[in-house]
């Protein structure tokens, strides 16, 4: 059973977030409990489809949602998503950057424009929403009261606290966001009443990013390693939005149960290696063969 939300159900009333991986996994749920709470929720993804099924289930839910497609490494797509959100809900008050690519592989088969296109999709896709969403978050952006500003939430990681096998990708990326919510918390919370937060979620049942976190190739989860909800991190999303996080701002929180600190490793070796490396072939030849 899905756990209760502890928040009363009204503290989202009138806000509109605008959810970016907002089709699938944590985004969705994040969503899911934004409009449960109150908000109107927009839902972008690359594949309309997608963003699209997402956004009429939480109707039938009574959630007003919509679902925009869109490439969060393309600014036109940024710039029509927040457009999208404001000609339909007249605002935009929270915009969650949670879109992410995310893959094992070892350093040395790393190319570099694998490593490109993860730090596009996390790191620079993140600035580029914030830069296209900024002039309605502002305080008094339209629909806002003078002193109402809005709140960023970018999602982040604990991969590079210390370093995680086959991450190199990811961790650079998800530094880059934590830098970027201190600078962006400075300058926008000082200049624009905008409060900018991370969430860094530990491994999460039911993603893809936890079938990333399997050591035995059978499925099985290394013993050492807590696997949260996704509303863990809905809720954690929803303190930093609520009255209760309005003192916070350019703080980014693990919520992973503590396993960060362990210095887990949640890869075995050899074994992912291999994975890894067959993996990247047949999905190579499968690209060859479908063009
Ligand atoms: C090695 C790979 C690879 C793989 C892609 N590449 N997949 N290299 N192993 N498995 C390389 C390609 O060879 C290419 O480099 C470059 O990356 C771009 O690949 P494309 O397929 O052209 O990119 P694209 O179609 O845009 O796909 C984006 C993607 C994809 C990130 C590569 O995997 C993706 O969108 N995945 C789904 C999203 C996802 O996994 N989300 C979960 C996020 S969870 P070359 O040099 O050949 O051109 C998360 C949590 C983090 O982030 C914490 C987890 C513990």
């Amino acid at each position: 059973m899905e756990p209760k939300s502890v928040f009363l159900p009204d503290i989202l009333e009138g806000k509109v977030a605008l959810l970016t991986g907002g089709g699938s996994g944590i985004g969705l749920c994040i969503a899911t409990y934004f409009g449960r709470h109150g908000a109107k929720v927009v839902l972008m993804g690359r594949r309309k489809q997608v963003v699209d099924e997402a956004a009429k289930s939480l109707g039938t839910e009574g959630i007003q949602a919509i679902g925009v497609a869109g490439d969060v490494r393309k600014k036109e797509d940024c710039m029509n998503a927040v457009q999208k959100t404001v000609d339909e809900f007249g605002r935009l008050d929270i915009l969650v950057n949670g879109a992410a690519g995310n893959f094992l592989s070892a350093a040395e088969d790393l190319s570099p424009n694998a490593f490109k296109t993860v730090m596009e999709i996390d790191a620079l896709g993140t600035y580029t929403m914030s830069y296209a969403a900024l002039h309605y978050l502002k305080k008094g952006g339209q629909g806002k009261q003078p002193q109402e500003g809005g709140v960023i939430i970018n999602i982040s990681a604990t991969l590079h606290y210390s370093a995680q096998w086959y991450q190199l990708h990811v961790s650079a990326a998800k530094a880059a966001i934590d830098s970027m919510t201190r600078s962006l918390a400075l300058e926008w919370g000082t200049d624009f009443g905008i409060r900018v937060n991370g969430i860094a979620p530990g491994p999460i049942k039911d993603t893809p990013g936890v079938e990333k976190l399997v050591v035995n190739m059978d499925g099985t989860v290394t013993r050492d390693i807590f696997l949260g909800d996704k509303s863990d991190i809905a809720q954690t999303a929803l303190f930093f939005c609520s009255e209760g996080g309005k003192y916070i701002n350019g703080a980014t929180l693990p919520v992973d149960g503590g396993n960060w600190i362990k210095s887990t490793r949640y890869y075995s070796t050899e074994a992912v290696r291999t994975f890894s490396r067959e993996y990247e072939k047949r999905r190579k030849a499968a690209l060859a063969a479908s063009s």
